[in-house]
């Protein structure tokens, strides 16, 4: 269970702040599927770097299982980033030099790699539908290919929650549901919670929770399906 409350979270550049997040307050239930909903610039990306822990808020919490993340050590914070959240960024952030097996590893090579986690990541590629593509650059893929090498390498750590940013920004209408029946195939399967930021409503199912940004304030929080919903 997360619990985000009171966070908010300005943006200084000189004389200029922008307030991104204003008291936003939610809650992110284990195993659940919940998507964020908003115009651009409402604040999605901000949230979702806070709760991978990527940035800090200007005040509030992000409770996982009661503890604060912005008071893990940096050494706790570093761990919860590496083994506990898979992120997927707006725009992908593949190496172009590293093939496709080598960018789902990224985030372990510091730790070297073994053969058996070059065996993983390859299955979870096949899984994904790229298995003719192990050995491809990213400038030698499509879009949706190289987002789903993105989504292999969040899957890749069996997190406990996952991060995707706009995940099918950069596919069509077939590959976005196709991608995101993956996440939500994936997440079951690993009983992970996932976070989706998207401006594509159409893809929503019943039983996912929905949390609607607008000018950086939580404007609304329901579950598809659900009768009765929160409007603030
Ligand atoms: N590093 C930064 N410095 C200053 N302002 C920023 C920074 N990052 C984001 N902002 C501003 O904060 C606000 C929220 O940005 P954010 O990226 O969270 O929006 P978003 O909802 O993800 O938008 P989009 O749908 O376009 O990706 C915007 O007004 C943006 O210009
Ligand atoms: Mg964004």
């Amino acid at each position: 269970m997360i619990e985000v409350e009171h966070v908010s979270r300005t943006y200084r550049r000189g004389q200029l702040t922008v307030p991104a997040l204003v008291d936003v307050s939610c809650t992110i239930a284990d195993e659940s599927c919940t998507f964020i909903l908003g115009p651009s610039g409402s604040g999605k990306s901000s949230l979702l770097y806070l709760l991978g822990a990527l940035d800090t808020p200007t005040s509030g919490s992000i409770r996982v299982d009661g503890r604060d993340i912005f008071r893990f050590s940096p050494r706790e914070r570093d761990r919860y980033r590496r083994e506990d959240v898979g992120f997927i960024f707006q725009n992908f952030n593949l190496l172009a030099n590293l093939n496709a097996v080598d960018n789902v590893l990224i985030p372990f090579f510091p730790m070297g790699i073994t053969a058996q986690q070059r065996d993983v990541a390859a299955r979870l590629l096949e899984r994904l539908g790229l298995g003719a593509r192990l050995d491809h650059k990213p400038n030698q893929l499509s879009g949706g290919e190289q987002q789903r090498v993105a989504i292999a390498r969040a899957l890749f750590k069996n997190p406990r929650l996952i991060l995707a940013d706009e995940p099918t920004g950069e596919l069509d209408s077939q590959n976005s549901r196709a991608v995101l029946a993956d996440l939500r195939r994936l997440c079951r399967d690993a009983g992970a919670a996932v976070v989706i930021v998207t401006h594509e409503q159409e893809y929503l199912e019943p039983g996912d929770h929905v949390i609607r940004i607008r000018d950086g304030r939580v404007a609304e929080t329901s579950r598809v399906g659900d009768l009765a919903s929160s409007t603030a």
